[in-house]
C-alpha cells in the first residue's frame, strides 16, 4: 500500500526512482510523485492516476538533473487521488519533501497545531503535516530532525525526505510499515520493496520498528528513534531483476499463474529428504503442548487457511479456527501458550494479520508465519517462519503465492501429525504432494477451452461459485478472483447451504461453477454435490463443472466440463483452483480491465 524509492548516488536520480516506482506500483497506482535534490535546490513533479501520467508530464516539463531524489506511488488514505494529494508533499518554504506510506493517526492535532503557527497546509492528506514539522525542527541534520518528527507521530508511517540544505542525504524512517536499504557501491537505495533496486543491487538491509536511516552515496546509518545506534540485519536478496519482469506476457498474472508448477516445485524443494521423510528444521518450536491451531490471514491468503483446517484437523487431530485477520483480535480470542498460531502473507507486511500476530504473542500463543516475502515484519515478528519461496508476486491478485502458502500448510500439517503420530499414510500423502507441480502443468496445458468459456461469459452480470469440503474455499477464491479482476457479482457458497437461501438467486442461464470433490476419497460428498448441480440445473443454471479425469458421473449435468488430475482429496484445492485462475484474468481481460492493476486495491495492505 503506496510505493516509496529514494536515492543517492552517482547516477540520474529521476530515472533510478522512475524504475524503481514502476516496480512498485503494485502497491498502489492511485497518483505518482517524485522530488529530486538539484543543485538549485529541490524540484518535484507529481500527478494523479497512473505512474504513465507522471512520465508524460515530466517528458513536456523534465525535472533538473540531480543524483538524490525521492519517489512515491499512492493508494489513498487521507484525501482524494489527486495532484494536489499526491506525495512527494513540501514545507511552506519548499525547502523538505516527504512520502509517507501508513497513517498518521494524530494527524488532525498536529493539522491545526501547525495551522496555529501560520502554516498553509495545502492538501487534505495526513503526510503533509510532517513536512511543515520537519521543516521547522530541521537544524543542518535531517536525520535528527526526522527522529524528533516521528516522536510525536502516532499510527503506522514509512517516511522518506529529503532537504535542500543537507545534499547527498536521504533520510527514512519506519514504524508498523516496511522500509529496505539497497547497499550499492557508491550508491544506496531505499525502498518499500526490494523489487525497487533489485536492478541495481541484490544487498539489503532490513530495517527494524521505530528506526531512522540516514542515506548517504557513501553510507548508511541507522538509529532508534531516540539516537541510539541500531543493529540491521543484512541479507541477499535470492531473485534477480528478471524474476520481477513479465518475461514476454502480456500481464504479471498470466506469468505469474504459469510459474505455478515451478513455484509449487520450489516451496517443497529442501523440504522432504531422498528418503520421502519431512525435514522441516525451520519449524524450531516445540509442537508437543500445542492443543489448538489458529489460522489468522486476510484475503486470498485466508482461502489458503480455510483449506488448511481440513488437512490440519484430520492429519493432526488437533482443534483447527481460521478468522480473517481484521476480526480475530477484536473479539477477545482465547489463545495461550498451548496455542499454535499460523499467520499466513504473501507480503509479510498486511497491517491486519501483523496486528493479529502481535496479540496472540501478547496472549502467550506461539505463532508461525508462512511467507513469502524474506526480511518482512510478518516472519520477523514471528516465532518461526516457512518460506514459501515462490519468487516475487507483482500481480495484485493473488495466484501463485496461494498455491504455494496451500504447500506450505499441507507441510505443516503433516509435520505436525507425524509428530503427534496422527497423520494416516505420511510417506502416501508427500508422495501425493511431490506429484503436485506436474499436475499443475497439466492443468495449465488444458485451459483453452476455460478461456472460451470467460470470453463467452464477459457480458454475465453475475457468477456463482459453490464447492463442498475443501472445494468451498476454493469456491470462495473462485469468486474473489472474479469479484477482483472482473468488477462483478461473484459469490462462493457451501454448495449444501444452496437450499438455505443462495438458491433463490439462480436464474435463467446464470452461470454457476462447481467444484466437485473426488468420488475415491469423499463419495458422500460427491454424491449430494450432484444432487446440488441438478437442483441448479433444474432451475435454469448453466452448470460450469470442475471436476477430476474419471468422474463420470458429472458428465451428464454438466453444461460444461472442466477436468482436473486425479489428487488425494484434501489436495485437490492445488489443481482445482488453476482454472478458476485462468478464468478470471480471460473474462477480464475480455471485458478490457487492467489485470494486473484493479480498480481500487493495493497488493500490500500496510493500513488497518
Ligand atoms: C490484499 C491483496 C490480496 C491478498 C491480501 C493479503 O488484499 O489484494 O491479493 O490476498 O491483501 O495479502 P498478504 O500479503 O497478507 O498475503
Amino acid at each position: 500500500m503506496c510505493g516509496i524509492v529514494g536515492y543517492t548516488g552517482g547516477r540520474a536520480a529521476l530515472d533510478v526512482v522512475l524504475d524503481g516506482l514502476e516496480r512498485l506500483e503494485y502497491r498502489g497506482y492511485d497518483s505518482a510523485g517524485i522530488t529530486v535534490q538539484a543543485a538549485g535546490g529541490l524540484a518535484t513533479g507529481k500527478r494523479a492516476g497512473k505512474l504513465v501520467n507522471l512520465r508524460k508530464a515530466l517528458a513536456d516539463d523534465p525535472l533538473p538533473e540531480a543524483a538524490v531524489g525521492i519517489g512515491h506511488t499512492r493508494w489513498a488514505t487521507h484525501g482524494g487521488p489527486t495532484d494536489l494529494n499526491a506525495h512527494p508533499h513540501l514545507d511552506d518554504d519548499r525547502r523538505v519533501a516527504v512520502v509517507h506510506n501508513g497513517i498518521i493517526e494524530n494527524f488532525a492535532a498536529l493539522r491545526s497545531e501547525l495551522a496555529a503557527r501560520g502554516h498553509v497546509l495545502r492538501s487534505e492528506t495526513d503526510t503533509e503535516v510532517v513536512a511543515h514539522l520537519l521543516g521547522e525542527v530541521f537544524a543542518g541534520d535531517l536525520a535528527e530532525a526526522m527522529r524528533v518528527v516521528c516522536r510525536r507521530l502516532e499510527g503506522a508511517f514509512t517516511l522518506v525526505a529529503v532537504h535542500a540544505d543537507q545534499p547527498g542525504v536521504v533520510v527514512g524512517a519506519r514504524r508498523n510499515s516496511p522500509l529496505v536499504v539497497g547497499r550499492g557501491a557508491g550508491e544506496n537505495f531505499l525502498a518499500s520493496d526490494v523489487a525497487a533496486f533489485i536492478a541495481f543491487t541484490r544487498e539489503a538491509v532490513e530495517l527494524g520498528q521505530d528506526q531512522v536511516v540516514e542515506l548517504r552515496a557513501d553510507g548508511v546509518s541507522v538509529t532508534d528513534f531516540q539516537g541510539r545506534p541500531a543493529v540491521v540485519r543484512e541479507y541477499h536478496v535470492d531473485w534477480d531483476a528478471s524474476a520481477a519482469e513479465k518475461g514476454g506476457y502480456d500481464y504479471f498474472m498470466l506469468k505469474e499463474i504459469a510459474e505455478q508448477p515451478k513455484a509449487v516445485a520450489d516451496t517443497l524443494l529442501g523440504r522432504i529428504g531422498t528418503d520421502g521423510q519431512l525435514t522441516m528444521g525451520e519449524l524450531a518450536l516445540e509442537l508437543g503442548p500445542v492443543e489448538k491451531v489458529v489460522i489468522v490471514a486476510c484475503g486470498t491468503a485466508y482461502h489458503a487457511g480455510a483449506i488448511a483446517k481440513y488437512a490440519i484437523e484430520h492429519w493432526t487431530r488437533l482443534p483447527c479456527e481460521v478468522e480473517v485477520a481484521s476480526e480475530f483480535r477484536y473479539r477477545d480470542p482465547i489463545l495461550d501458550r498451548r496455542t499454535l498460531v499460523i499467520a499466513i502473507s504473501q507480503s509479510g507486511e498486511t497491517m491486519d494479520t501483523l496486528m493479529a500476530l502481535r496479540h496472540a504473542r501478547e496472549q502467550g500463543a506461539k505463532v508461525l508465519a508462512i511467507c513469502n516475502t524474506n526480511g518482512s515484519t510478518i516472519p520477523r515478528e514471528s516465532d518461526a517462519v516457512l518460506y514459501t519461496h515462490a519468487g516475487p508476486e507483482v500481480a495484485v491478485a493473488s495466484t501463485k503465492a496461494f498455491l504455494t502458502q496451500l504447500v506450505a500448510c499441507y507441510l505443516i500439517a503433516l509435520h505436525l501429525g507425524q509428530v503427534r503420530g496422527t497423520a494416516p499414510d505420511p510417506a502416501g500423502l508427500v508422495g501425493q504432494l511431490c506429484a503436485a507441480p506436474a499436475q499443475v502443468g497439466r492443468v495449465l496445458h488444458t485451459m483453452e477451452p476455460v478461456r472460451a468459456l470467460a470470453r463467452s461469459l464477459a457480458d454475465a452480470h453475475a457468477v456463482l461459485f459453490l464447492g463442498r469440503h475443501v472445494g468451498y474455499p476454493v469456491a470462495l477464491e473462485g469468486a474473489l478472483k472474479l469479484k477482483e479482476l472482473a468488477y462483478m457479482h461473484a459469490e462462493g457458497f457451501a454448495a449444501g447451504e444452496l437450499k438455505h437461501g443462495p438458491i433463490a438467486l439462480i436464474e435463467d442461464g446464470l452461470p454457476v461453477i462447481v467444484v466437485v470433490p473426488s468420488p475415491r476419497g469423499h463419495s458422500v460428498l460427491h454424491e449430494k454435490i450432484v444432487s446440488n448441480i441438478q437442483e441448479i440445473r433444474a432451475r435454469g443454471a448453466r452448470t460450469i463443472v470442475i471436476a477430476e479425469e474419471g468422474d463420470h458421473a458429472v458428465a451428464p449435468y454438466a453444461d460444461h466440463l472442466i477436468r482436473i488430475p486425479a489428487t488425494h482429496g484434501l489436495l485437490q484445492p492445488l489443481v482445482a483452483t488453476v482454472p478458476l485462475q485462468v478464468f478470471a484474468c480471460e473474462l477480464a481481460t475480455a471485458k478490457g480491465h487492467e489485470v494486473d492493476q484493479p480498480r481500487n486495491l493495493a497488493k500490500s495492505v500496510t493500513v488497518e
